[in-house]
């Protein structure tokens, strides 16, 4: 029996739906910039999600939409409607994020701003990577979300560049982060429920 299977063999799989629909969770990467390490982690967290069966999870990689620094445009690219459209759809999202200066990356800030009534009475949780976990970051993030009617979860898995990544770059996480990942899930998948209910 896989690691994976240990942790979620057990539990019931049946759909989370609300209505006939399932959930639909993003699950977004912080970080834009060549070399990154985001989609890896990313990836690894969908998979973890994707056994429990539940509801639907995508990655959302806010490098596809090429959104433009807030206020340097009109606001009416492509790219911004097809952002909005993205998280319109969504319920919840978990947002894979990385330390920068000790705060988010300026392309999520830039993309949290991007989006107002989209991100309103969602929930959501925080994956963070960095020297010290990433906790700084992900702190900060709670705060932007706050403002974005964005309801975060308590548990956060923190991976450390030292010793969730070979040589600081190679992905290579801990077992020990899988209870953190589920029960960081098992809260959002709850909020996103209830707070679709007061969309
Ligand atoms: C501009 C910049 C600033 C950084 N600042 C911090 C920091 O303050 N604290 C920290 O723990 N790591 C910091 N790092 C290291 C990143 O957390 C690390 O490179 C991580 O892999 C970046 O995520 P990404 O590869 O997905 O872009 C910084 C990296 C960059 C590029």
């Amino acid at each position: 029996m896989g690691l994976l299977d240990k942790f979620f063999g057990n539990q019931n799989k049946e759909e989370i739906t609300m209505g006939n629909e399932k959930l639909n969770i993003g699950i977004i990467l912080g970080s834009t910039r060549q070399g990154r390490v985001s989609p890896k982690v990313g990836e690894w967290v969908k998979k973890i999600a994707d056994q429990r069966g539940d509801v639907n999870y995508e990655i959302v990689d806010i490098a596809d939409y090429h959104l433009p620094f807030l206020g340097t445009t009109d606001g009416s690219e492509q790219g911004i409607v097809a952002w909005n459209e993205k998280l319109s759809n969504l319920d919840g999202f978990v947002f894979i994020v990385q330390e920068y200066n000790h705060s988010i990356t300026g392309a999520l800030k830039n993309a949290i701003d991007s989006a107002r009534e989209a991100w309103y009475n969602k929930a959501a949780g925080i994956v963070s990577y960095g020297s010290t976990g990433g906790v700084r970051a992900a702190e900060h993030l709670r705060g932007i979300l706050a403002e974005q009617k964005v309801a975060d979860v308590r548990t956060h898995p923190t991976l450390s560049l030292f010793t969730d990544f070979e040589n600081g770059t190679d992905f290579r996480p801990q077992d020990l982060h899988l209870n953190n990942v589920t029960t960081m899930l098992e809260e959002v998948v709850a909020w996103s429920g209830a707070l679709k209910t007061l969309r």
